[in-house]
Parts: C-alpha cells; structure tokens; sequence
C-alpha cells in the first residue's frame, strides 16, 4: 500500500494536487504536510477532509523532528514535494525564508527519506520547481529542459538550488527522483500576492490595478489543474531522473493580461466598457524583473502524451468567476498579514 507524502498542499497548487489525487486513486492513501504559513489555507480543501484516504498533518520542512514523525506515524512510501515560500516579492524582501523552506527544507526532507527508505530506487522523490530556474529570456526562444540554469531572483535561486540537491541526492545516493519546471501557473485558490488573483481582487474593490514598470515583461500562463494533471503523470509514468517542462504555449505581455482580465470583470460586474480598465496605475519595475518566460513542453507531450485540457480564455473565464463567487475566501485570506505586505509593497 502507497502512502504519498504531499508536502505544502494546502497552497495553491498543493490544493489542487491533493484533490485530484485523494479523488482518483481511493487505494493510496495521502499525507498533507504543510506549515500553514500565511499562504496555506486548509478551508481550500473542505471537500478533501472526510475522504478516508485523506490525512492532513501541521509540520515544518525546516524541523527534522517534524517530518521524521510523519513518516514514523505514517510510513511514507514516495513524497511530492511542493512546499515551498513562492512568492518573488517576498523573496526580494526577506530572502532568508526561501534559503531555509525551500533549500534547507528540501535537503531534510531528502534526509529524512534516506534514513527511512532501506531501498531509494523504491520509492519516488518528486521536486514540484518552476521555470524561473532557466533565467530570463529575449525576445525569441523557449525554455528547454536542457537549457542552463540562470536564476535572477532569491526565489529562482533557492529553487534552482533545491532543484541541484535534488540531482545530487540521485546521483550521489541513488534517490529516485522526479523534477518538474512549471511556467506560471492560474486558477482558484490563488493567494491574491500573485498577479491574476490580486488584479481582480483590486478590481473589485475599486482599488489600483499595479503594473510593474512598462507592463511588457511576458509570462507563460498555465491552468492550475492542468500542472496537476502533469504532476500526476509525471508521478506515475515519468522516469527515474528525468525533468519535465511543464507549459501551454501561452504567453502573454502582463498589460495585455491585466487589460483582458478588466474586460470580462466589466461584463461581469455590469460595468461600462473600459471603466475597470481606468483603475490601471504602472508603478516602479521590480528589482531584477525577468523579462520573458516561456517553456518548451514537447518532451513532457511526446514522452506522457500531456496537453493542456482548457484554453486561457475559458480558464481566465473559469478564475474570475470563481473570485468573484467565493468572496468570503478572499476576505478571509486577505485579512492580517496581507494588510501590512499589501501597504508596504504598494507604497508609492
Ligand atoms: P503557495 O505559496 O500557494 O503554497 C505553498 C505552501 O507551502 C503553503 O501551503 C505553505 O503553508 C507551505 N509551506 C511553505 N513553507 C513551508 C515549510 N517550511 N514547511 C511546510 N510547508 C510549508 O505556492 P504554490 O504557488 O502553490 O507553489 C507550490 C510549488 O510549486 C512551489 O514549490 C513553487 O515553487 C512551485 N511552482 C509554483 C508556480 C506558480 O505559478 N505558483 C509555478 C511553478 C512552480
Ligand atoms: P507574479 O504573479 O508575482 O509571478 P512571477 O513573478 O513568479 O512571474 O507576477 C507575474 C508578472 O506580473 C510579473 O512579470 C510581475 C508582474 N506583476 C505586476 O506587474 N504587478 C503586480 O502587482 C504583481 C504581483 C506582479
């Protein structure tokens, strides 16, 4: 009997993981560990919680002690590991905590594996990392799982770092390990510090909609339960060492995203054309912000015959709708701790 560990999911894309998870396979049972920092939020997973193959444990990557309890307790056989500090803002502020979560986590967890784990070609290791590894790209060109890493921001750093040990733990102790390099990822659940889910959030609430320095840096955005269908994949079928680009083709300018994210928050909310789009404010660039990214997925599509299920106009559809129904969420994540990030990153 498996018994997956999934660290960090009661975040973002965590969340989705865990459901898709719990829901489709009844005979593994599952271990959430996550901190539950400002980011994680266990209302998210409501409809995962009775589900008998469903365990949620509060635990630190940081502390040994902490995870070398669950695997006691629960006798984790393979571990997908999300956890994580994600946000590059964050990381320009305070870059300490992604160097202990996300690299110093990471190093336990793979310890704590090691010590538990008789035989590691047994069991999986699999890193959830992002394309933010790769650097920043020109005009032309796409990230592929071969291009050298290059990364900008305390957050690329500490994950591209993570992403080293765990080769390393491979290549050195014979880990068994999977690592994925998603592009930016959208949908529900999002913790509104992120662009789409703060954007409509300020809509909303008749506030500035903040577009960092000349509005043209490009992201390549993903559906969230699309990269969970990858995650999926590449835990079961993916091979042993292999990295997997994770992406949908979809790149867009972030004032060409924020100008068709204030149009259908108009039709939805009965504004006139154009009103939404008025709250627009470009503000001061972000320290060292990368200019492009875009993510080359063929290998992840001809190896594990992935596509992405949705197009970006049915999932920015799918996503604004759901702010827009589950507003006692967003109230209730944005209340403490955001206040105070919210004020002293938006200061003029
Ligand atoms: P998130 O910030 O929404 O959630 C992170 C979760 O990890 C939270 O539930 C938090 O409580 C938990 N956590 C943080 N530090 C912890 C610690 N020390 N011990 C235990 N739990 C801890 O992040 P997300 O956007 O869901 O990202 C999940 C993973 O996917 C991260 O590893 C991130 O680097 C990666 N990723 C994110 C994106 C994206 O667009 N959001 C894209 C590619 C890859
Ligand atoms: P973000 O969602 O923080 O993801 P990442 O930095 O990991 O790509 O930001 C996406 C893009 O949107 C990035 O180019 C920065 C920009 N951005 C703004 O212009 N204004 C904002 O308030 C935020 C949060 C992001």
């Amino acid at each position: 009997m498996k018994t997956i560990l999934i660290t960090g999911g009661a975040g973002f894309i965590g969340s989705h993981v865990v459901r898709r998870m719990v829901n489709r396979y009844p005979n593994f049972n599952f271990v959430n560990f996550d901190k539950l920092t400002y980011a994680g939020n266990l209302e998210t997973l409501a409809d995962v919680e009775t589900k008998s193959n469903y365990t949620f444990v509060k635990g630190d990557i940081c502390n040994v002690e902490d995870i070398n309890d669950v695997f006691s307790t629960y006798k984790i056989t393979d571990v997908i590991h999300l956890a994580a500090e994600s946000h590059v803002d964050r990381s320009i502020s305070g870059p300490m905590e992604f160097v202990l979560s996300n690299v110093v986590g990471t190093v336990n967890l793979m310890n704590v594996c090691k010590a538990h784990w008789t035989d590691l070609s047994n069991h999986i290791f699999y890193h959830i990392s992002t394309d933010e590894v790769y650097g920043s790209l020109g005009q032309e060109g796409l990230f592929e799982e071969t291009t050298a890493y290059d990364p900008r921001s305390p957050y690329s750093a500490s994950k591209a770092s993570s992403d080293h040990f765990v080769r390393a733990y491979h290549h050195t102790y014979g880990l068994n390990i999977r690592i994925s390099n998603c592009s930016n990822n959208y949908g529900s659940h999002q913790f509104p510090e992120k662009l789409i889910p703060l954007m409509i959030h300020n809509a909303v609430e008749g506030k500035d909609l903040p577009i960092y320095g000349d509005g043209l840096n490009v992201r390549d955005w993903l559906w969230v339960e699309d990269h969970a269908s990858a995650i999926d994949l590449i835990f079961h079928e993916g091979r042993n060492g292999e990295t997997y680009n994770i992406g949908g083709l979809n790149e867009w300018t972030n004032i060409d995203l924020v100008k068709r994210l204030a149009t259908i928050i108009d039709q939805r909310l009965g504004r006139a054309e154009g009103e939404t789009a008025k709250q627009i404010k470009f503000i001061k660039d972000r320290a060292g912000h990368d200019r492009r990214y875009a993510i080359d997925a063929s290998k992840l599509e001809a190896e594990l015959n992935w596509k992405p299920s949705i197009t970006f106009e049915e999932g920015l559809d799918k996503t604004v709708d759901w702010y827009l129904n589950n507003q006692q969420w967003v109230k209730n994540v944005v209340s403490g701790e955001y206040q105070t990030y919210y004020e002293n990153q938006y200061k003029s």
